[in-house]
């Protein structure tokens, strides 16, 4: 198939394009770059041995984006781009409302101008809001404790909505648990501008000397240690989630929601600790105040992702952080440029 992919050269992106490419299909990008390098997306070509074409253009650009969709005639979207800091959102609202409901909007009614109804979306666990039940099943309530939550609870609406009003539309929301690690090539990996907002990176960057320690935020949450309990997933495996998702709406059809994570939880201290095993490299930290926001655990049912998809996810998390590392380690200050 030809798949245009939104946001391909950002850090999910990126890694998805390669999985599709290996698969033999045929990639093409749109990214505007606000948030990533086109070195990531030479770095791609290297890996998976074929140039994916970019066009460097903003989702919230409707004509530019609608020529894009008359050049390239694609068959399926998978849908990444979007402002993804949940401080910054609350900061700044109407950004992220008008970049990725505006982004996202343009792009549904491209895609039914030009007759290509397949979708995968990035969601996020996010939409699951204070998280009131462990594990996180996809028949929870949805709702949102930040604005950047809400354009995912209200994106996904919109596609029910248009799955309904049109049975034509093939659509997949996945809901990404907590995306870590690299491309085991150190080729690819995550590359935050500024203060890393995520745990890995943060910790990578302290490894590697860019900053002097990390801040652990929060030690006294109802956990087992205190610290948050996430579900981290390998980023390798998220982006073959996309592919098992794809294939499986060629299929069947129908609007769904999967979770993609390990439905395992681990803490930030056992984060830090799995780190210290696998690179022999001791992280050191301070423990702060809780951010605003932050709830104490969230982790995954992946079962109906495991059953329908027939895809899973248990990379260790030992082999993420080494993964991690040597993609930080060979690319100290991120890709160049
Ligand atoms: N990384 C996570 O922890 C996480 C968790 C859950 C969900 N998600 C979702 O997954 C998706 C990808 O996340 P990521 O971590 O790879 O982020 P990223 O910032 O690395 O990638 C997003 C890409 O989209 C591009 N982009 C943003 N707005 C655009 C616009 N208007 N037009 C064109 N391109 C635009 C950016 O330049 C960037 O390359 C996002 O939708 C995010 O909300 C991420």
């Amino acid at each position: 198939m030809r798949i245009l992919v939104t946001g391909g050269a950002g850090y999910i992106g990126s890694h998805t394009v390669v999985v599709l490419q290996d698969a033999g299909h045929e990639v093409v990008i749109v990214d505007d770059l606000s948030n990533s390098s086109a070195s990531a997306v030479d770095r791609i070509a290297e890996i998976a041995g074929k140039v994916p074409e970019l066009h460097q253009v903003d989702l919230c650009d409707r004509d530019a984006l609608f020529e894009v969709f008359s050049r390239t005639r694609p068959e399926a979207i998978v849908h990444f781009a979007a402002l993804k800091a949940v401080g910054e959102s609350v900061a700044q609202p109407l950004r992220y409302y008008r970049n990725n409901l505006i982004g996202g909007l343009n792009l549904f009614e491209a895609m039914g101008e030009h007759d290509c109804r397949t979708l995968v979306f990035s969601s996020s666990c996010t939409v699951y809001g204070g998280a009131p039940a462990l594990p996180l099943r996809e028949g929870a309530p949805t709702w949102a404790v930040s604005p950047y939550g809400w354009t995912k609870v209200m994106l996904e609406q919109i596609l029910t909505d248009l799955h309904a009003a049109d049975g034509r539309w093939r659509i997949g929301s996945l809901r990404y648990f907590n995306p870590v690690g690299a491309h085991p090539s150190g080729r690819l990996g995550e590359d935050p501008r500024g203060m890393p907002n995520n745990l890995l990176p943060f910790i990578t960057q302290v490894a590697v000397g860019r900053r002097e320690r990390l801040t652990v935020f929060g030690a006294d949450y109802p956990t087992p240690d205190g610290t948050c309990v996430r579900d981290y997933i390998h980023v390798v495996d998220l982006a073959e989630g996309h592919l098992a998702a794809l294939r499986r709406l060629q299929d069947r059809g129908g609007y769904h929601t999967w979770n993609l994570g390990t439905g395992r939880g681990h803490s930030v201290l056992e984060v830090i600790a799995a780190f210290e095993r696998a690179t022999g490299i001791a992280v050191p930290y301070e423990v702060a105040g809780g951010r605003p926001g932050d709830i104490a655990a969230s982790y995954a049912d992946p079962s109906r992702a495991n059953e329908e998809l027939g895809w899973r996810s248990d990379t260790s998390l030992e082999t993420i952080c080494a993964d991690a590392w040597r993609w930080q380690q060979a690319n100290p200050d991120g890709y160049p440029n």
